[in-house]
Parts: structure tokens; sequence; C-alpha cells
């Protein structure tokens, strides 16, 4: 269900990224435009490095989103936050609860990782159900989380540790 990406990918991801741009806007940090270019997302995909790890939701043959973990902090924490999003006309399939068991299997196995976390809007109730299907707790609410369209927007937090 998911496969990490490479830069031949930028292609087929961009065409997706542009499809998903609008529907997207709301609920994600802010994008320059050149993020909607195929050479953008080639050198992004090239580029991937410890700690920062990108990886294609795929159905069948074809790329049907991504799921990212990033902000990855080793030493005592050993944590990182993880992002999704599925195509639109693709969603309600499991696709995003699928990619989420498999970027923790990753998480917890390949990346050496003790916790993964996620946040959500709070009306976000798809993403919640998603996480919470895979074993995800919730935190909390964490006040002015994150910036989206100039606003510092609450987001609900949730975690999930190795081994529990
Ligand atoms: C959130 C998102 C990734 C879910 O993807 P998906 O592939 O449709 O998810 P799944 O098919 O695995 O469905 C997961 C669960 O959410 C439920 N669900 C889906 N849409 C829902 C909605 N609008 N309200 C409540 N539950 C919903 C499904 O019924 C399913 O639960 P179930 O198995 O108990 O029936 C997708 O809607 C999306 O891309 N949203 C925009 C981006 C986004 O919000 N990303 C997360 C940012 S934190």
């Amino acid at each position: 269900m998911i496969r990490r990406l490479v830069s031949d990918d930028g292609a087929e991801l961009t065409a997706l990224l542009v499809a998903n741009r609008e529907r997207l806007r709301p609920l994600e940090p802010d994008r320059p435009d050149e993020f909607y270019t195929v050479e953008f997302q080639r050198e992004r995909l090239g580029n991937q490095q410890d700690g920062r790890w990108l990886f294609g939701i795929v159905e069948g043959e074809e790329l049907a989103g991504t799921i990212g973990v990033n902000n990855t902090i080793r030493g005592p924490l050993q944590s990182a936050n993880i992002g999704y999003w599925v195509d639109e006309p693709r969603r309600r399939r499991g696709l995003a609860s699928a990619a989420v068991a498999g970027v923790v299997d990753f998480a917890f196995g390949e990346a050496g990782l003790h916790r993964v976390e996620a946040g959500t809007l709070p009306d976000n109730l798809a993403s919640q159900r998603v996480l919470e299907k895979n074993g995800f707790e919730r935190i909390g609410v964490a006040r002015r989380y994150l910036l989206i369209g100039g606003d510092w927007r609450d987001h609900v937090l949730f975690q999930r540790v190795a081994d529990v």
C-alpha cells in the first residue's frame, strides 16, 4: 500500500498534487507556486535524507496520495510526525488507514523510532478516525499549533508509542 517515492515519481506526484491543490489548501501549511512543478517535486524526492521520508500511497499501479514522516528527533525522544492525504476520488476505500499502518511499521522498524505523532484540525473527523483505527491515542488540543492560510490553527494531537 505504500512505497518510497523517488525522483522518477515527480511527474505523477505533481499531477496528483495539482489535482488536489484547492481541496488541500485549507488543511495544510501554505505552499509556494513552484511546489506544484515537476522540477520542484523531482528535486524534493531526490533529496530525502534520514529523518524525512516521503512514501506514495498506491492503489494498484497508481499513486493515490502520500504519507510522510517528518520532524524526526533522535536522542532520548526518537519521535517524528506523520502527515498524509489521499486523492479525493479515492477516499473512503481504506487507503489512508492502510498507509498509516504501513508507515508505523516503518517508523518502529527500519527507522528505529519510539514515538509517532500526528495532528489534525479539530473538525477533521476522517483523519482522527484513521489514527484511532491505528491505535493512536488522543493527547489533547494544542492551541494555535500550525500556521495555515495565515492563521495559527488549533490541532488535536495524537501519538502512538512502540511496544504498546
Ligand atoms: C483523512 C483522509 C486521509 C482519509 O483517507 P481515506 O483513505 O478516505 O481514509 P479511510 O478510507 O482509511 O477511512 C478511514 C475512516 O474514516 C472514516 N471517514 C472517512 N470520511 C469521514 C468523514 N468525513 N467523517 C467521519 N469519518 C470519516 C471512514 O469511514 C473510515 O472509518 P471506518 O473504517 O470505521 O468506516 C482523506 O480524507 C484526506 O485526504 N483528507 C484531506 C487531507 C487530510 O485531512 N489529511 C490529514 C491531515 S491530519
